[in-house]
Formats: C-alpha cells, sequence, structure tokens
C-alpha cells in the first residue's frame, strides 16, 4: 500500500477514506493518531495490525463536539459535561459508560469507552465531514514514541496506512489527560495534556491511579491497559533522575561512558560533552518539554549510545505528564538524588 500525504485542503478526501474503512493518520493538538470509522469494526481491528497493538488494549472514540456523547455512551454524570464545557475542544479523554453501538473492537470488550474532542481545526473537520466519530490511537508503531509531526508518523507508518493528513506540528507534544468518571471518585488514568490542577479545580477530589507514579507489580491490572506496557523506549536502556537540576546533572555527568545519551535541560546542554545530548527545554518551562519529549526519545535509536541518562521534571502541572512518559520510556529505572525540582 502507498501511504499518500494529505493536505489541510483534503478534507473531503480524508472524510471519503474514512468512510471506505481506510486508515487515516490525523494531526490532534496531543500528538498524531491513527484513525479508522469508530463504528466500523473490521476498519477498527485494521488499526490493531497496522501498529503492532497489543489485542487488550482499548481505542479512544474522537468526536467534534460534546454534543455526541449521549449518541456513544450512557449515565452520563454531570461531571462530563462540566468538564466538556471548560477544557474540550483540548487534552482530556474521558472514560465513560458506553452504548451497544460502540464496537468491542473498539473498547476491547469493556463495559466503557474513552472519548475526547481534539483541539484542531483540521481533524474537527474531517470529523464533520465524516459524520462518524473516529477510533485513534497515536500513530505510531507499537511500543514507540508517539509522532508529534506527519513525517514522524510517516516513519513508523509509511506503507501500512492509505494517507496522513499534515497538518503541521503537535502543539501540546503528549498525549490527552485521561479521567475515569465511572468510577465514585473521578480518577486520573494518565497524566498528559490537561494538567491534574485543572481538573481538581473543575472537579474537587480526583484520585491518582497508582499506574500513574509507579510500575505495576507482576499480574496487576491497571485501569487503563495501556498503562502497562513499556512505551517509548529507544533500544539503549534509559534511566531518569529526579531531584533539583544542578544535582541530577551532577549525578550524570559523573556516569558517562564512551556512548552516552543524555535528555536535559537547555540550561545543562553544554555540560555533556562527547555525548548525544538531546535539549527538551528550559527546566522552567514545562509546555516546552511536553512538546519536546518525545522527539528527544526518538533521535537515540539512529546513534550508537549504549545507555542514556535523562534529567526529569518534578511533579506539578504538565511535569507530571512529561515526567511519567520519561519514566515509562525508562521502564520505570529511576535514580533519585535529592533536592526538589519543582
Ligand atoms: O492524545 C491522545 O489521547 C492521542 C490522540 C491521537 O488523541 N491518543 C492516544 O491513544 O494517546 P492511545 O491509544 O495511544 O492511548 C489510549 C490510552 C491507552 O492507555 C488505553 O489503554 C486507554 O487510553 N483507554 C482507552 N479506552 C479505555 C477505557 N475504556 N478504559 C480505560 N482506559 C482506556
Ligand atoms: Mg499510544
Amino acid at each position: 500500500m502507498k501511504t499518500r500525504l494529505l493536505t489541510e485542503q483534503d478534507i473531503e478526501e480524508a472524510a471519503a477514506i474514512l468512510h471506505r474503512g481506510g486508515l487515516l493518520g490525523i494531526p490532534t493538538e496531543t500528538v498524531y493518531g491513527l484513525g479508522a470509522d469508530g463504528l466500523n469494526a473490521e476498519a477498527v481491528r485494521r488499526i490493531f495490525l497496522a501498529k503492532g497493538r497489543p489485542q487488550d488494549n482499548p481505542l479512544i472514540l474522537h468526536i467534534p463536539e460534546a454534543g455526541w456523547l449521549e449518541r456513544y455512551c450512557r449515565n452520563i454524570p454531570a461531571a462530563a459535561y462540566t468538564l466538556a464545557k471548560r477544557f474540550w475542544p483540548g487534552p482530556l479523554t474521558m472514560i465513560l459508560r458506553r452504548r451497544e453501538n460502540v464496537p468491542n473492537a473498539v473498547t476491547c470488550g469493556m463495559s466503557t469507552v474513552g472519548v475526547r474532542c481534539p483541539d484542531h481545526p483540521v481533524t474537527l473537520e474531517i470529523l464533520r465531514a465524516a459524520s462518524s466519530p473516529v477510533a485513534a490511537p497515536s500513530g505510531n508503531r507499537s511500543g514507540r514514541p508517539s509522532p508529534t509531526c506527519a513525517a514522524h508518523m510517516l516513519e513508523d507508518m509509511d506503507g501500512r496506512i492509505d494517507a496522513i493528513v499534515d497538518g503541521g506540528p503537535c502543539d501540546v507534544g503528549v498525549e490527552s489527560t485521561i479521567i475515569d468518571l465511572t468510577a465514585p471518585v473521578p480518577r486520573l488514568l494518565r497524566p498528559g495534556g490537561l494538567p491534574l490542577e485543572a481538573l481538581r479545580e473543575a472537579l474537587g477530589e480526583v484520585a491518582v491511579d497508582k499506574a500513574v507514579l509507579a510500575p505495576l507489580a507482576a499480574g496487576e491490572k491497571p485501569r487503563a491497559p495501556g498503562m502497562k506496557y513499556r512505551h517509548y523506549a529507544p533500544r539503549a536502556p534509559v534511566t531518569v533522575v529526579t531531584g533539583e537540576s544542578r544535582r541530577t546533572a551532577r549525578y550524570i555527568r559523573q556516569r558517562l561512558g564512551e556512548y552516552t545519551g543524555v535528555i536535559c535541560f537547555d540550561e545543562y546542554r553544554g555540560e555533556f560533552p562527547g555525548c548525544v545530548v538531546e535539549s527538551i527545554g528550559s527546566f522552567r518551562d514545562k509546555a516546552e518539554q511536553a512538546r519536546r519529549v518525545f522527539d528527544a526519545l526518538r533521535v537515540f535509536d539512529e546513534t550508537g549510545v549504549e545507555a542514556i541518562f535523562a534529567q526529569c521534571p518534578g511533579n506539578t502541572g504538565l511535569g507530571l505528564a512529561v515526567a511519567n512518559r520519561l519514566k515509562k520510556a525508562a521502564g520505570f529505572q529511576v535514580v533519585n538524588v535529592g533536592g526538589e525540582e519543582p
């Protein structure tokens, strides 16, 4: 199959690909998605094949407005509308009870479904033109970092899907925040582009699922099935170093070998001579870190590095999502050197 690159003008063509059960790369504000008609089980199954995705990892349904929620979800709590009003379109996925018309292929047989309204003008137009929800995981091959531009998606998916719509680089750079609204207390399942603090401000109490902060014990089941997989991982082993940034830089400097990769804040770029250095933005600028973290993780496989160390932001604001992605890339191999990085 030849994978075509479409432009922002090709809305009708993009919708037609979805209608005939094809696979379409779509831009969103978080990361690029690998979309198919979310009501066409055959098409949805092809997503799993193209990605090499495990069969037990459900997909998010993308819709153009909160008005579509009733079509695919039932027993929708008031909190869902509160959040939709404040944060949609935007980087927030809500887990709700699903209706019977949502194929098992999307939910992997779960009684709930993840729904989100992405904040990208082109994809919103495609969703409206298709007049069907689009099931879309991130557009990477399974286990690879999520793509934040059309070129990165093409790297992973060339020849496996019909087309990718190039909508420019992603503004947010990490995936959506996932909140489970079917639990008695709303629960954060995956930190992402919308900070936990914003959810708490809107809803009051929000619990944080264990899988967000720590690796699961053998046999333990996370509530978001995808949280159990080692993700985003370069071939070389990654060690995440948490703590105050001058200390983390010093720790890493003391461990540099001949072929070492370093992910660091801009302020420390010059401190790792002879290494493959990828900076992800100032230690003060977490939005920039979120935009650049996946691109940094992608670089190392083209180099001969044998070990990678990463400086890591603290858990406030977008730092929770950036730190989570780094730690997942490291298989939760984390060293704390003390001192707080805010
Ligand atoms: O920003 C995003 O969310 C991107 C863009 C393309 O929208 N999509 C994305 O999809 O990150 P994906 O498939 O890479 O991650 C979806 C996560 C997985 O961890 C999956 O297990 C979880 O959402 N998930 C999906 N449906 C669920 C459900 N019903 N209950 C719990 N977790 C669910
Ligand atoms: Mg993904």
